[in-house]
């Protein structure tokens, strides 16, 4: 059983295998993705029962465009109706949404219906979920610096603290803990920066069957490493 004592404070999801998962029933690839929507319910009440104060989900990167854009299609659809259904339900669990990337590129609908969501829960504090939509961990970086330099930040005024300031997580600490599913042990341009210390679980299993005892395996894990940032073992103790 996981330890209430020492949860991970910040949880990070590469939310992958919806496509798999559908090919080994014989589905075309958008029912896993339909699916995937359950598991993200499932995964924030277990994040909701364990007190974890923020959960950040990877939705859709900016490599995402490259897809068939039937399936890119139908992911901002999903997008959309997720939205539509379950900001009340997030509200009444006094959950704070955020959505992260450039939200620019979509279209002009989801883009109001991410705003009045966000304004709508901006003043929960039970969990901030955070879905990374068009996110990619250089453009993160780069809109970061851009931001500095427009604001007038020379180089030897750019600092650690500076840069990590303008990064669009910066409300959340680092994550503790990072998930992918899907069995891939890769980063595919997630949160770059922010990750420099988290703890990394990869499993194969694919995210449609991603439930409480999978998000419970992973912080198992994530209580048995000894995180030493830098220093030695004996300097912890
Ligand atoms: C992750 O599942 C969901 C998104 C990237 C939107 P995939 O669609 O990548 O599933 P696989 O990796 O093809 O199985
Ligand atoms: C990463 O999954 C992006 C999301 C989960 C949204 P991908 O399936 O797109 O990653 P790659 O391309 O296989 O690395
Ligand atoms: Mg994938």
């Amino acid at each position: 059983m996981s330890d209430k004592r020492v949860m991970p404070r910040h949880i990070a999801i590469v939310m992958d295998g919806n496509g798999r998962w559908a090919k080994k029933r014989f589905l075309p690839r958008i029912a896993g993705h339909a699916r995937g929507v359950e598991a993200i319910r499932r995964t924030i009440e277990g994040c909701l029962a364990r007190g974890i104060e923020y959960l950040t989900v990877f939705a859709f990167s900016s490599e995402n465009w490259n897809r068939p854009s039937e399936e890119v299609g139908f992911l901002m659809n999903l997008f959309m109706a997720t939205l539509e259904k379950e900001t009340d339900r997030l509200h009444a669990n006094r959950i704070r949404l955020k959505v992260v990337g450039d939200t620019s590129r979509f279209a002009p609908e989801l883009q109001d219906a991410i705003v009045r969501a966000q304004k709508k829960t901006a003043d929960n504090s039970a969990l901030t979920l955070t879905v990374c939509a068009n996110y990619g961990g250089q453009w993160d970086i780069l809109q970061a610096a851009r931001h500095l330099i427009r604001n007038g930040i020379g180089a030897e005024e750019m600092t650690t603290e500076r840069l990590a300031s303008s990064l669009a997580l910066s409300y959340a600490p680092d994550p503790d803990l990072f998930i992918r599913t899907g069995g891939e042990k890769r980063i595919s341009n997630f949160l770059l920066w922010q990750l420099a210390y988290t703890e990394l679980y990869f499993t194969d299993t694919y995210w449609p069957d991603f439930d409480d005892s999978e998000l419970e395996k992973a912080i198992v894990s994530f209580q048995t490493r000894e995180r030493r940032f830098g220093k030695t073992s004996e300097q912890l103790v």
